[in-house]
């Protein structure tokens, strides 16, 4: 069995809450999962103070277990970084590419889209989060800057470590955006979310690891021949949606299923499982 704590949206700054940032962190020492997969906005307003108290608590969930993290549209600096994102030289571009996750870059990693494998999976992250890019421009105008798209790039780097990865392991992609529309929201995050999800089916993958929505959710869907389990995690911040806890996903893989289960945060109890669902695997029916 290999367990991965999915978390998301922690939001240092304002809509962080200390106590259930303890809390989180105690089960999560608690279960001792094979990874921690952290799948975007650890801040609020991408400020090195709240980089900096993001980095101190990924450094403190790594002693329980290997984390992989990516970041999300608030961990960039993607306002500074239009006009020289829509230049059309390619000097203009290396510099707000530069400029945008100047702060990651320092605080969290130099790598935006990294990837980890552990005995029973591999977690491949995909950084969703470019600002105001081409890819990322809707006919929407509150999407600016918010949503975000799935490079051609990263596709093949998805393709690229999965064929390097071991044979039996679940073939995992983390997203920030949500490629399934939000029930409360009614939005999805990427511009191009059929495409993406049609790469990554093409590409083996299990299992869409997300956030963004701040509402939990799973889902099972089929694009091609493939399918794909989806979980979204929801945050672990006070950003909730309407009549929603903060929450987070505890995802257990064995040869035959993959079990998400959804953690809510109640108040005086902690983080207590609130809704868990089985798909049996893709590999274990070729297998039959
Ligand atoms: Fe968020
Ligand atoms: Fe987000």
């Amino acid at each position: 069995m290999t367990t991965l704590a999915h978390v998301s949206d922690l939001h240092f700054g304002r809509p962080a809450v200390a106590e259930r940032l303890d809390a989180l962190k105690d089960f999560i020492a608690g279960v001792e999962p094979d990874a921690i997969a952290v799948s975007g906005d650890l801040t609020q307003r991408c400020t090195n103070r709240e980089f900096r108290q993001a980095r101190a608590y990924l450094d403190s969930l790594a002693k329980t277990a290997p984390c992989v993290v990516i970041p999300g549209n608030h961990d960039i600096r993607w306002l500074g970084a239009v006009a020289r994102n829509l230049g059309l030289a390619r000097l203009f571009r290396e510099q707000a590419h530069n400029f945008k996750y100047s702060r990651y870059v320092r605080h969290v990693s130099e790598d935006l889209s990294p990837s980890l494998e552990v005995p029973g999976a591999v977690i491949v992250g995909v950084n969703t989060a470019h600002g105001i890019t081409r890819g990322s421009i809707t006919r929407r105008f509150r999407d600016l800057g918010v949503i975000g798209h799935v490079k051609h790039a990263d596709v093949e780097r998805v393709r690229e470590a999965f064929e390097n990865a071991s044979p039996d392991a679940a073939r995992v992609v983390m997203l920030h955006h949500n490629p399934i529309r939000g029930e409360l929201s009614g939005r999805h995050g990427l511009a191009n979310t059929e495409q993406a999800l049609h790469a990554f089916a093409d590409l083996g993958t299990e299992l869409i690891l997300c956030g963004h929505d701040h509402q939990d959710a799973v889902h099972s869907i089929e694009r091609g021949t493939h399918g794909l389990v989806i979980s979204t995690a929801g945050t672990i911040s006070n950003r909730i949606r309407a009549g929603r806890a903060s929450s987070f996903n505890l995802v257990e893989i064995d040869a035959d299923n993959l079990r998400i289960t959804a953690h809510a945060w109640r108040q005086g109890k902690g983080f207590v499982p609130s809704e868990d669902r089985t798909f049996p695997r893709q590999t274990a029916s070729r297998r039959a």
